[in-house]
């Protein structure tokens, strides 16, 4: 073999070209900074965005939210849901629950651009849906459906807890969803992409791309960081904790990238919101122990966290169940995969 041609997990290869999204200088969506939305757009403003490439006006920003507040969940997927073991991992339960949309979706089998675009608005809201029900079923409660006056941020936290949530807690959670919603040639967007550079369905991109993204290696770390804090317990025993495993070279959850090496902007943003939820809640000391373990990681490896490092916490401040934050990762770069899809298909090359 040509030693020279080898590049393991495809570091360095350029195998394609996005208008959607660039991390140089800065992770930017259409040409827009994180930060700026974060702070001045909503999870919907920012999917209209990814999908079209400008902000929505008010007119098509009432439009999207109609369409989505018009896209349910078929009472037979519903039925499917409800007959799955309770043991099944919530990831394989949204897998699964995607795949079968594509039975009772009309347009499956239609790749024009304008129905790719209708069915990615459906599964956006379908997807959230989805994953607050498999939570309840597990719980033997009885989903609750979406309110049109609600944000699919405060949808999700209302589906998921069964409360109504105070607008500090919706706020971060739509930046939270807004962070996680589109990276560029990631592994799962690039299996969405190879699926259907297939002509292939939509609905099949999304599936296999949940596949992708359920490894603790990509989405999956954001649930496996909450077993790192829970091993370590107290910010007493953070160093000594730390200090351990980086010297067993145990790989820690939630640090490190394959594109920032120098720190990933996002989980830059996200600290700060973490501090002042954790402060709200009581858990600072959660917040004081990942502080300490951050530090060290980032010091002596050179191993910035990455954004699964504070979503984590955030979603724990939230009072959300661990076993929902890769679906909720889900949930918001459905966005991304389906942007990318239609990008694919546009000037397709298998
Ligand atoms: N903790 C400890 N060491 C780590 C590490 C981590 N989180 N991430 C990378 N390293 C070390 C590796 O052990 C390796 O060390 P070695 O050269 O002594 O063998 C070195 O850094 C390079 O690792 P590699 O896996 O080749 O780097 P990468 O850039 O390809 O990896 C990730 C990127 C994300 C796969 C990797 O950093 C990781 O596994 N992180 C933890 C999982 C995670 O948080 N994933 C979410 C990503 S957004």
């Amino acid at each position: 073999m040509n030693e020279a041609m080898y590049h393991p997990g495809l570091e360095g290869i350029i195998a394609g070209e996005t208008a959607i999204s660039t991390v140089d200088g800065g992770l930017r969506y259409r040409g827009y900074a994180i930060e700026e939305l974060a702070k001045q757009a909503s999870f919907e403003e920012t999917a209209y965005l990814i999908w079209h490439g400008e902000l929505p006006n008010a007119t098509q920003l009432g439009g999207l939210k109609q369409r989505m507040a018009e896209a349910r969940v078929p009472q037979d997927v519903m039925h499917f849901l409800a007959v799955m073991p309770r043991n099944s991992n919530s990831m394989d339960v949204l897998r699964t629950g995607i795949s079968a949309l594509a039975h009772w979706d009309t347009e499956t089998e239609d790749n024009q651009p304008e129905a790719n675009l209708r069915k990615s608005e459906r599964l956006l809201a379908q997807c959230a849906v989805l994953v607050a029900a498999w939570y309840r079923l597990r719980q033997e409660k009885l989903p609750l459906g979406p309110s049109p006056q609600r944000s699919l941020a405060g949808n999700l936290l209302y589906m998921l807890t069964g409360q109504e949530p105070t607008p500090r807690m919706v706020k971060a959670m739509d930046v939270s969803l807004i962070l996680y919603a589109e990276h560029e040639f990631n592994a799962s967007t690039f299996t969405a992409r190879v699926v259907c550079s297939t002509l292939s369905d939509l609905h099949s991109g999304v599936t296999a791309a949940i596949g992708a993204l359920k490894g603790p290696l990509h989405g999956g770390a954001n649930e496996k960081v909450m077993e790192v804090l829970g091993d370590v317990g107290t910010p007493e025993l953070a160093e000594a904790w730390v200090r351990e495993a980086l010297a067993r070279k145990v790989r820690i959850m939630g640090f490190g990238h394959r594109v920032y090496k120098t720190g990933d902007p996002r989980a830059a943003y996200l600290k700060s919101l973490c501090a002042e939820l954790a402060a709200e809640t009581g858990h600072e000391d959660m917040e004081q122990m990942a502080d300490i373990i951050e530090t060290i990681v980032t010091r002596e490896k050179q191993l910035p966290p990455n954004l699964d490092w504070p979503s984590a916490r955030l979603y724990y401040y939230l009072g959300l169940p661990v076993e929902v934050y890769t679906p909720l990762f889900v949930a918001s770069r459905i966005v991304g995969w389906t942007a990318h899809i239609m990008e694919q298909l546009a000037n397709n090359r298998l």
